[in-house]
């Protein structure tokens, strides 16, 4: 049975639309992503800066690191610039696996099963919190081979696992299925730079029924990135991760955003 979409309810996949400027949203989660920006006017900012940070991340992962295999996890409503559109634009070969428990995500997942005949793309309907049941699915295991490195993707999803759902168990979890030479690739909100701000934002989630929790910098990394090796320049506003020449970039108190790479030795 698919799982229903419920437009009452807010969801986190559809508010990021909304900042994206995207038209999959409904009046409550338009309510609701009004009301964090009275707390955090430029979080729409922040979500572009997010999601190039996304797309340079794919980047590196293919073109410098080699990956040719991803499993992306909080995957968010197809956007520009979805994983295997930047993968395969570079290697025509590389397999992705996306997995969203929202309702919404699923039904148009479809936009990212457009995948070039060299590669693969498949979509499992699954939650994070559940990680044995996305590396056991069966779409899973016919579409990456755990014997080779995997970049497993978590971009802008942590923030929606609270410490009361174990998060660091959940990661664990994920890693200790990949083989040595993978990748983690991963962003979070932070409250370092406008604890105010983020606060308010972290407050009108969870006051809608949302999940949220901003996370300091330290606390991100001791969550993802214990015991792998990062990749320069380290963890970083998403903007700071080598960012394109030229380019303005938006200050911290913005942006509110860490992310990071690093590799599993
Ligand atoms: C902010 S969007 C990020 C989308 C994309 N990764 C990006 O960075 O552009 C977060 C996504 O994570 C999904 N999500 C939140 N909690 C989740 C969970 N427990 N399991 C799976 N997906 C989850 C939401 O439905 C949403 O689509």
């Amino acid at each position: 049975m698919k799982p229903r979409i419920d437009t009452e309810k807010p969801h986190t996949a559809r508010i990021y639309d909304y900042y994206l400027g995207g038209k999959d949203n409904f009046a409550a989660d338009r309510r609701t992503a009004e009301r964090a920006m009275q707390s955090w006017p430029a979080v729409r900012t922040a979500v572009r800066e997010n999601r190039a940070f996304l797309g340079r991340a794919v980047r590196f992962l293919v073109a410098e690191a080699g990956i040719r295999q991803f499993l992306d996890i909080g995957t968010g409503l197809p956007s520009a610039n979805n994983v295997h559109e930047v993968a395969q634009g570079l290697v025509p070969s590389c397999r992705v696996v996306y997995v969203d428990n929202d309702p919404i995500v699923l039904a148009h997942a479809r936009a990212l099963l457009t995948s070039t005949p060299e590669g693969k793309t498949a979509y499992i309907h699954a939650d994070l919190r559940e990680p044995e049941k996305i590396l056991s699915d069966p779409v899973t295991k016919a579409t990456l081979d755990f014997s080779q490195p995997i970049a497993l993707m978590l971009v802008a999803v942590l923030h929606f696992v609270p410490d009361s759902d174990g998060p660091r168990r959940i990661v664990d979890t994920l890693l200790d299925a990949l083989p040595s030479g993978s990748y983690l690739a991963a962003s979070h909100v932070t409250p370092e730079h406008d604890p105010v701000g983020v606060g308010g934002l972290e407050r009108t989630y969870q006051a809608s029924g949302l999940p949220a929790q901003a996370r300091v910098a330290d606390d991100f990394a001791e969550l993802a990135f214990r015991g792998l090796d990062m990749v320069e320049p380290g963890l970083v506003l998403v903007s700071e991760w080598r960012p394109a020449a030229g380019g303005v970039r938006p200050p911290a108190s913005e942006v509110n955003w860490y992310g990071a790479i690093a590799r599993k030795p």
